[in-house]
C-alpha cells in the first residue's frame, strides 16, 4: 500500500513566489463571467485560494485537500465567501460549478485522466476547468531522487513511498476533455526559476516531491539521504553568483464545457 506524504506547510511555503506563478498563469486563461461558485481541488495552504477572491468577487470559493496539516493552514484565510473542507479528489462530486482549479495537485493521483469525466459532469454548461500539473519526472532532481530511493540502504524503507506517477501531457488533456464536449486550450512551459539560499533545490524538493521518500526512512537514514540527494543536487544544480537555476516543466489544460 503506497502511502501518502504529510504534509509541512512551512516547507512547502519555501520559494512561494515561484510556486505561485503557474498558478496566476493557469487562472489567467480562464475567461469565465458570472462566476458564482469555485471549487479548488488540492487547495493547500490556501493562500492560492485566497487569491481567487480578487479575480472572482462574487463567487463563493471551497477549496478542497486530503492534508489536515494544509487546511489547519488555510483555515485563517476563511470568510463568509470562502471555506475550506478534507476531502479526497478521487471521491469528490460537485454539480452545476462555474469554475474548477485544480493546481500542482492530480500528479499525485494515479490515474488522473480517469477523474477528468467527473469534473466535467461537475460544472454547469459554459463552465470552466482549469488544470496545472508537474511535467518535471524526467528532470535531474526527480530521476536522482529514484536512483538514491531504490539503492541499499534506502531501499527497504522507501519502497513503499508513492514517487509520482507518469502523468498526462497537454495533448491527453485535450483528447479526452475535447471527448467530455469541451474547448480545450493545453499548453505547457519551462520556468526557469533563480533560487535564493543555499541547497536550493533541496529545499524546494523537501516540501514536495522529496516528502514521501523521506517520510518513509528513519530519522538517522533521512539525515544520511538529505545529505548524499543534497550533495548530488548541488551537482547538478550549481549554486552561481545570481542563485541556483532550475529548470521546471509545467502542463497545463484549460477546458470550458459546451454550452
Ligand atoms: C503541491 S500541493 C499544491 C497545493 C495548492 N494547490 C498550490 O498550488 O499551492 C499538493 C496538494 O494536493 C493535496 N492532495 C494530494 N493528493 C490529494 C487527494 N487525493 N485529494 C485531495 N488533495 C490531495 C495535498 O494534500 C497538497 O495540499
Amino acid at each position: 500500500m503506497r502511502r501518502s506524504p504529510v504534509w509541512s506547510p512551512e516547507q512547502y511555503g519555501t520559494y512561494a513566489d515561484e510556486r505561485a506563478r503557474p498558478f496566476r498563469d493557469l487562472v489567467e486563461r480562464v475567461r469565465a463571467t458570472d462566476v458564482r461558485t469555485v471549487v479548488d481541488l488540492g487547495c493547500g495552504p490556501g493562500a492560492l485560494t485566497a487569491s481567487l477572491r480578487d479575480v472572482w468577487p462574487e463567487a463563493t470559493i471551497r477549496g478542497i485537500d486530503s492534508s489536515p496539516q494544509m487546511l489547519e493552514a488555510a483555515a485563517p484565510y476563511a470568510d463568509e465567501h470562502l471555506s475550506f473542507e478534507l476531502g479526497d479528489v478521487r471521491e469528490w462530486t460537485g454539480a452545476d460549478l462555474d469554475v474548477i482549479v485544480t493546481n500542482a495537485t492530480l500528479q499525485w493521483v494515479p490515474d488522473q485522466v480517469e477523474l477528468l469525466p467527473g469534473f466535467v459532469r461537475a460544472l454547469r454548461p459554459g463552465g470552466w476547468l482549469a488544470i496545472q500539473i508537474p511535467g518535471n519526472g524526467d528532470a535531474p532532481s526527480h530521476a536522482i531522487l529514484r536512483e538514491l530511493a531504490g539503492t541499499p540502504p534506502y531501499a527497504e524503507y522507501a519502497k513503499d513511498a508513492s514517487l509520482r506517477p507518469d502523468v498526462p501531457g497537454p495533448a491527453e488533456f485535450v483528447d479526452v476533455l475535447s471527448a467530455e464536449g469541451c474547448v480545450v486550450d493545453a499548453w505547457e512551459t519551462t520556468y526557469f526559476h533563480v533560487l535564493s539560499g543555499d541547497n536550493a533545490v533541496l529545499e524546494w524538493v523537501k516540501g514536495t516531491g522529496a516528502r514521501p521518500v523521506l517520510q518513509s526512512l528513519p530519522d538517522e537514514l533521512r539525515k544520511q539521504f538529505e545529505a548524499e540527494y543534497g550533495a548530488r543536487l548541488a551537482e547538478a544544480y550549481p549554486q552561481k553568483d545570481y542563485g541556483t537555476l532550475l529548470p521546471f516543466r509545467r502542463i497545463f489544460a484549460v477546458a470550458q464545457k459546451a454550452g
